[in-house]
């Protein structure tokens, strides 16, 4: 693993548990409120993605940077016929694999340690994700290139968007922590999804994100 990989998988191990309370509202009252009032766009793109995911039922989906497997494990939950992880962080992963097995989700569901560009999958999907992850890739033309070339149909991505008040904010509390933030404009993704070599695509913004939609 790079040095770059290995600084993220770090910092992501250490924050496992905490990163995977936002979803289970579980962290305390205060805590709790400051969440939904300033991470309800991770909320609303929970839902923009099921949405445009869809139809799920009887499809195959790749989650790159699936994290806790919250989005995975709720595809498998409606019907997927068959949802991989992958993820650097191992204690992300334990934690997936850990509720997968509570559910007996194991006969749909797969959680594995890569990242995409080492990972060979041998197989297509019909769709692939990567929800929270572009935050956190330099070079993210690899890794959409990629993500093409693993999919039949479409892919759903969100990126952090890069003329908000929040972005030199979060740069320099993570970088202090070791963790390096990548941010994005409109055109900048434009072109990286035409040069990844997607027919078209979609874009909405939400919040401090862009929520996308790229087809094959
Ligand atoms: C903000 S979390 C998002 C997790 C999940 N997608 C979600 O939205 O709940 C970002 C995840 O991306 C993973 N990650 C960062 N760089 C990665 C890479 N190059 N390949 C695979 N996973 C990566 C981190 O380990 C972390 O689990």
């Amino acid at each position: 693993m790079s040095q770059d990989l290995n600084r993220q998988e770090k910092y992501w191990d250490e924050k496992s548990r905490q990163f995977d309370a936002i979803y289970g509202h579980d962290k305390g009252a205060f805590s709790n409120w400051l969440d939904k009032v300033f991470r309800w766009d991770m909320y609303a793109r929970y839902e923009y993605t099921m949405k445009n995911v869809a139809p799920i039922e009887g499809r195959s989906f790749l989650d790159v940077g699936c994290g806790t497997g919250r989005y995975a494990l709720e595809l498998a939950r409606r019907g997927a016929s068959r949802v991989v992880g992958i993820d650097i962080s191992q204690k992300m992963l334990e934690l997936a694999r850990q509720r997968m097995s509570e559910e007996r989700l194991d006969d749909r569901c797969r959680f594995e340690q890569f990242d995409l560009l080492h990972y060979q999958p041998g197989e297509l999907f019909d769709v692939c994700i990567g929800i929270g992850l572009f935050d956190y890739i330099r070079e993210p033309l690899p890794v959409l290139t990629r993500m093409r070339q693993v999919v039949k149909d479409r892919i759903v991505i969100s990126v952090p968007r890069f003329w908000t008040w929040r972005a030199p904010v979060r740069k320099a509390r993570l970088g202090m922590k070791g963790c390096d933030v990548f941010f994005y404009t409109k055109s900048n993704i434009r072109g990286l999804l035409k040069d990844a070599g997607f027919a078209k695509h979609t874009m909405e913004k939400i919040g401090q994100l862009y929520c996308i939609t790229a087809y094959v």
